[in-house]
């Protein structure tokens, strides 16, 4: 799933609009990576634990760890390591991550996301003439790297959580990083597309052969650079990134970038910390059961966006309107995408980062009460609002100006059940596919290293509106850029059985392909495999988005009708790829299959593996 819509240009964003601006309105979104495909995957059933990542390298490797004896933590940091070898354009340790857990009583949040340096200010992003950057060129640089905290928030949960060794989560990915891996078709047709990476000169001599053409399909890629930086991992932890020669060869690439030169220092690596926060769950009423729905607080707005839809559909009739021919029908999509303006109307104007900005009468749950989500509900009539406006949740006004929609890239998600029933989503991006395009190498004659985030291209660019009101979202150092990142668990109730563990990649449409996989398969009622495979939808709180060629004419035609403006996409009448991953706890394995991993180009839920 990593493309519902054909790649875009890069919409830049002014200051001023409480709704996306005209430009980014009449398009359809840019998308997290280029499509590589589609390949059928059948779903996969499991007895005793599983594993779904995006490549079936990393979802052996977590496979493996899970058969010896290790937690779900352990596995996620074995399949996380690989990733970045493997998947090197969505994840890795130069990135940020959330990791939601179930510890067989309660769920645990842990945000590892990026933060803004200490040095960095709202003006990060503003050209001289005080208008914020074109997105590609606040992306590609130094500029955009925020402080990387995937590594030391693996390396709490670790300490929490994990039972085998540390040091030996790392062994596979040392292993493959020194003799090498073939790369995929995805890998390989991202590299083709991309116009900026070889740019660097360390990424151009890894990913590239001399001729300036991408390594082909199945040639053997090694990383030694990454293999040392690892093993400092393994034997130091966090330390071994955040401190010593490979923080001075990261804040050295920052620093020195020739063009956008960023602010990444050593000291806001060695500060950095990973935080414990308390996961955001909601009541949800599909198929006349009651669940529980847990995800990833502020400053995600993924667990608020689809609990808002998810709670604003309850109070409209979308629990009557099945599916019609196996997709949903016009009228429930309708509703769908009227309840996903209001939340993204809500996300602009109130999420960000929970330590720096205030929640909506104090508590983000405000924004999530069935209450407030009735009165949303009663603003659905039965032709499109187009474009939906902020409410007051909380009894409490805003004080921050509402922030332009914003193109968001990436990212890659891990689903595992452990043999003792914990269960783990960890949604985990480098922004950007290849993220800010600087390659980290310490320097000692050894090819390749790891990738650097853009994330703090999450942030605003435009740090206030026209009137100077500042957006919540906007840069200020130390903070954590708002994301979109859903990991999901789902448990039943009144049992509190664990139900499924589920996210997704995407950008923004996060939101929508994880709604997407909860609605099909607890509404309506399909395997984890067919929930996915629905064709997808979605609205930024503009165009009503359908992926092209899935919907049939008169489902169209009556969207129109009720006031639409339409946008499809999906690569030229190719299928997308999916990557939206669900893994279900075993006793539920016969209705919700659960996947075993991805395959490099294109599964989601699914792998060529399975486990226990
Ligand atoms: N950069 C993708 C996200 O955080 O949602």
């Amino acid at each position: 799933m990593k493309s519902m819509f054909p790649m875009l240009a890069v919409v830049a964003v002014l200051a001023g609009c409480a709704s996306p601006p005209a430009d980014l309105r009449d398009r359809a979104p840019a998308q997290p990576e280029a499509a590589s495909g589609y390949q059928a995957k059948p779903g996969w059933r499991t007895q005793r634990f599983s594993v779904a990542a995006a490549n079936p390298l990393a979802t052996d490797a977590g496979y493996q760890v899970l058969k010896a004896g290790g937690s779900a933590v352990d596995a996620a940091i074995a399949v996380q390591m690989v990733l970045t070898l493997v998947e090197p354009q969505s994840s890795g340790i130069g990135g940020g991550a959330f990791l939601l857990l179930f510890d067989g009583r309660q769920v645990q949040a842990y945000d590892g996301r990026e933060t803004a340096p200490a040095g960095a200010t709202e003006q990060l992003f503003l050209r001289a003439d005080g208008k914020p950057m074109a997105f590609i060129d606040a992306v590609v640089g130094g500029r955009s790297v925020g402080t990387p905290g995937t590594v030391g928030m693996l390396e709490l949960a670790h300490q929490r959580h994990g039972k085998l060794p540390w040091r030996q989560l790392f062994a596979p990915a040392i292993s493959l990083a020194e003799q090498g891996f073939n790369v995929s078709s995805r890998l390989h047709t991202l590299l083709a597309s991309d116009a900026h990476l070889k740019k660097d000169p360390v990424a151009a001599s890894y990913f590239y052969a001399a001729d300036g053409k991408p390594h082909p399909v199945g040639h053997l890629l090694r990383n030694p650079e990454l293999a040392h930086v690892l093993r400092l991992i393994a034997a130091h932890g966090a330390k071994g990134l955040m401190q010593g020669e490979v923080a001075q060869a990261m804040a050295a690439k920052v620093q020195g970038h020739a063009s956008n030169p960023g602010l990444l220092s050593l000291a806001d690596l060695a500060a950095y910390q990973p935080k414990q926060r308390e996961a955001l769950c909601h009541h949800w009423r599909a198929a006349a059961k009651d669940y529980r729905v847990c995800g990833f607080p502020p400053p995600s707005s993924g667990a608020i966006a689809i609990g808002q839809i998810l709670g604003t559909l309850e109070h409209t009739p979308a629990a009557t309107l099945a599916l019609e021919q196996g997709l949903p029908s016009a009228p429930w999509l309708h509703l769908y995408t009227e309840a996903a303006r209001l939340a993204f109307a809500d996300r602009a104007q109130y999420v960000a980062d929970p330590d720096f900005v205030a929640a909506p009468g104090g508590n983000w749950a405000n924004l999530l009460d069935p209450g407030y989500l009735g009165q949303r509900a009663r603003l659905i009539g039965t032709t499109s609002m187009k474009s939906g406006q902020s409410g007051t949740p909380g009894a409490m006004t805003t004080a921050y100006a509402a922030m332009p929609e914003q193109v968001e890239y990436g990212t890659s998600h891990i689903s595992i059940v452990d043999a003792s029933g914990q269960a783990l989503a960890m949604t985990t991006t480098i922004e950007a596919g290849f993220g800010s395009r600087l390659m980290v190498n310490t320097g000692a004659g050894r090819s390749g290293g790891f990738l650097l985030n853009n994330e703090l291209t999450d942030f605003s660019l435009a740090p206030r509106d026209a009137n100077g009101t500042p957006i919540a979202n906007r840069v200020q150092a130390g903070k954590r850029p708002r994301s979109s990142m859903s990991p999901t668990l789902v448990f039943e109730q009144p049992s509190g059985q664990l139900v499924m563990s589920a996210g997704s990649p995407g950008g923004a449409l996060i939101i929508h392909f994880t709604a997407k996989a909860l609605y099909g398969t607890l509404q309506w009622q399909l395997n984890a495999q067919q929930a996915i495979n629905l064709p997808n939808f979605g609205s930024l709180n503009g165009p009503t988005l359908l992926e092209e060629k899935r919907f049939p004419g008169a489902t169209i035609e009556a969207l129109k009708a009720r006031g639409h403006e339409l946008r499809e996409g999906g690569g030229g009448g190719a299928r997308p790829v999916r990557r939206t991953r669900v893994a279900a706890h075993p006793k539920d394995a016969n209705r919700l299959r659960r996947g075993g991993g991805g395959g490099s180009d294109g599964g989601l839920f699914a792998g060529n593996r399975c486990p226990g």
